[in-house]
């Protein structure tokens, strides 16, 4: 019995994925750049264990059930049909920060899953194939399998590393709001706003040319031209899922009131930059030299809980031990 034990740490979209071109093998419509995150990560262990009746998982302590259970079992079930194994698996996980609220603990969540199941099964799976596997599970994940900066193309079925972090060494300001798990999920979100957003054509059509412009930033590691980027990006998808019927919107008013400090920061001459998923936190990308500064002021702004300030996280790890040994 091999139990394997990997890190994953959650990445956030300067170019954001939003809208799949195919929801049976989920491969997203739009093209992504990530930057992953030091500060956020997650840590499973899986087993696969001839003796349990039925698969285990537990998140941070507690069973997981429903469909977040059921993704799982899909994900170990492609392990299982991959290398014969047909065990009961052992899954148990941790993320060191809040769970499906906008700060991608599903990117990180497969990606560790994807990773220790498949060596967990005795599989020589490469990185490439890893991140198929979790991008199959959700797409975002296909990119915590790699440090620094990350993309992933249309019809590409795996995401790959485009700069390591000393190229371009950033740090993000996450403003944690104080609310509690999201209510409609991405998977979700991004199949109503395909169904009912007029404004949906717009962001298709939109969103490969600011990835462009956002990976020539990253790769002349020019901060401005980056950040003019990826607010464009998050508020572009936005609008496109307010568009929808019925409107999503995962703003709170600490939501508004981080992006307007934001702009007051540029404003006094501090490179900042915001940018959100589908959740209500703000997550804020600038220099390490300004990072403190803004994590101080962006402290004060009246719903924000907690600030985490991270730099760029590094590649996926794993390692794994026999336990009859
Ligand atoms: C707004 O990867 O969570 O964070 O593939 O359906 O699981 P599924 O979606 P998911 O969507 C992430 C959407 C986003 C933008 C991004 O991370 O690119």
């Amino acid at each position: 019995m091999i139990a394997a034990y990997a890190v994953a740490h959650s990445n956030i979209a300067l170019a954001k994925y939003w809208g799949k071109a195919n929801d049976e093998l989920n491969l997203p419509a739009v093209p992504s750049l990530s930057m992953t995150l030091d500060a956020l990560k997650t840590e499973t262990t899986v087993v696969f264990d001839s003796s349990l009746p039925a698969d285990v998982v537990n998140l941070n302590g507690f069973a997981v059930n429903g469909r977040p259970r059921d993704r799982v079992l899909e994900l170990l079930d492609r392990v299982r049909q991959q290398s014969g194994i047909t065990d009961p698996a052992h899954v148990t996980s941790r993320n060191n920060f809040k769970t499906a609220s906008g700060l991608a603990s599903s990117a990180s969540g497969f990606a560790a899953l994807a990773l220790a199941a498949t060596r967990a099964a005795g599989l020589d799976t490469s990185i490439a194939e890893t991140s198929a596997l979790a991008r199959r599970s959700s797409a975002s994940a296909a990119r915590s399998l790699y440090g620094g900066f990350v993309k992933l193309d249309v019809g590409s079925e795996f995401a790959s590393p485009v700069a390591p972090a000393a190229h371009f060494p950033l740090c993000m300001v996450i403003a944690v709001m104080a609310i509690g798990a999201k209510d409609v999920s991405s998977t979700d979100g991004m199949q109503a706003t395909r169904e009912s957003s007029p404004y949906y054509p717009a962001w298709l059509e939109t969103a490969p040319q600011i990835y462009d412009v956002a990976m020539k930033a990253v790769l002349e590691a020019d901060l401005e031209a980056l950040g003019t980027a990826l607010e464009r990006s998050a508020m572009l998808m936005h609008a496109s899922m307010i568009a929808a019927s019925p409107s999503l919107v995962y703003w709170e008013p600490g939501s508004l009131a981080v992006m307007r400090a934001v702009k007051q920061l540029r404003r006094a001459g501090i490179l900042a930059f915001y940018t959100m998923d589908a959740g209500p936190h703000v997550k804020i990308v600038t220099s390490p030299q300004d990072a403190e500064a803004v994590a101080i002021l962006i402290r004060g702004v009246p719903g924000v809980q907690e600030v985490i300030v991270s730099k760029i996280g590094p590649d996926a790890s794993v390692s794994v031990s026999s336990p009859d040994a």
